[in-house]
């Protein structure tokens, strides 16, 4: 096969055209306000609440995802140490913000379909220093909102959802950010939509929002008070302006989105050893953010580590999103697991992500499954 002439990544940020974002930094500059709850940010804020379907009220914006969900658990009014019950198949980031608001991870098992947390699993995993359990939309794909809701009820537990993946997800026809006591959503660069750096957080508490607000900046409730556990955590209008900037571009990014992740499911469709997570039911407007496949070693003739080597001779470039499991990395390895993993381990061992971003052309994404289609008849 001839490699691409050029390296063909497995995402690139995307970039509004340049002379929007021009005009949007002249505003900036013309009212030479850089940060601190300026005019871009609260017309960004009232934009986003649009796209997403929330009401700015229930919406606060962040530095970015991850001291977002941080300062979420912290302002959660839970007690040190409490345990958290999450899943191995995430983003460290997802297990750093619990750690770093004081709390312990403890990790469960997730589901075949959609690699998700198990909610049988999770309710098995309940003891008296459970205090939250923070599932994942991971690659977007909706958890199991109803059985987790009843869980966290009945168990009188908070839950909050690492919605990083899932701009542009609702189910039946509710922002997938309307679920449980709050959502993170993650903007950076390298997501879907993105405003360089930045996080949301949504939620039907609009005094967790309030008080959410006041921690991202410094603690300050009002010009002389200041309360306890403030950090900077705020977002600039420089990032505003990009966000502002795509968020014109929106509902394209989510259909070019949909017609890639269409045309690489229909290419794989029947390559042996390849296999596709199944697609959300219809109740769900999904965003296909990421485009994971399982390799079957047995079946393809290679595992998913010498898939991404050939890949790479290629001048191909994935990742092996989310390999490994947070409880087998150093920094998470003192954290509880619940049980032996077998589903989650499955997944990590085989997935691999292929690149997905706006401006791949569908001639590239031809060529990239003719690729994998091909190192499994030669294997
Ligand atoms: C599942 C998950 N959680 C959290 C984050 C952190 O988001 P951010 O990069 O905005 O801090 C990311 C992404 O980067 C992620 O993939």
């Amino acid at each position: 096969m001839t490699p691409f002439d050029q390296p063909i990544l497995v995402t690139r940020p995307y970039l509004p055209p340049i002379e929007r974002v021009h005009a949007l930094l002249d505003e900036v500059w013309h009212n030479h306000w850089l940060t601190n709850r300026g005019p871009l940010l609260a017309r960004f804020q009232q934009t986003l609440a649009g796209l997403f379907g929330i009401d700015t009220n229930q919406m606060a914006l962040f530095a970015n995802g991850t001291l977002a969900m941080d300062l979420t658990l912290r302002t959660m009014g839970l007690p040190p140490g409490g345990r958290v019950i999450t899943t191995p198949f995430t983003f460290v980031a997802t297990g750093s913000a619990i750690v770093n608001a004081g709390l312990e991870p403890v990790f469960v098992e997730t589901r075949p379909e959609d690699a998700t947390l198990d909610p049988q699993a999770v309710e098995a995993a309940i003891d008296e220093r459970t205090v939250a359990i923070a599932p994942v939309h991971v690659f977007g794909m909706p958890c199991q909102l109803d059985a987790l809701q009843d869980i966290a009820d009945r168990h009188n537990l908070r839950l909050l959802y690492d919605a990083a993946h899932c701009t542009g997800v609702s189910v039946n026809g509710q922002s997938i950010g309307a679920f449980g006591h709050a959502s993170m959503f993650s903007l950076h660069a390298t997501k879907l939509f993105h405003a360089v750096e930045c996080g949301v957080i949504t939620s039907p508490d609009p005094d967790l929002i309030r008080r959410l607000s006041r921690l991202k900046n410094f603690g300050y409730d009002g010009p002389v008070r200041i309360v306890p556990g403030g950090t900077n955590a705020k977002i600039s209008e420089v990032h505003a302006a990009v966000g502002l900037a795509c968020c014109e571009d929106f509902h394209a990014i989510l259909q070019r989105r949909r017609e890639q992740a269409t045309r690489y499911r229909r290419n794989l469709a029947d390559t042996p050893g390849i296999d596709l997570f199944p697609l959300p039911g219809p109740e769900v407007e999904y965003n296909y953010s990421y485009m994971p496949i399982l390799v079957d070693p047995e079946q393809y003739g290679c595992d998913s580590d010498q898939l991404e080597q050939r890949l790479k001779e290629l001048n191909v470039f994935t990742r092996r999103y989310f390999f490994p499991l947070l409880n087998d990395v150093e920094a998470f390895a003192h954290c509880p697991v619940r049980g032996e993993l077998p589903v989650a381990r499955h997944i990590a061992d085989r997935v691999l992500c292929l690149p997905v971003y706006h401006e791949l052309t569908m001639d590239a994404v031809d060529r990239i499954c003719e690729m994998v289609i091909q190192r499994q008849q030669s294997a």
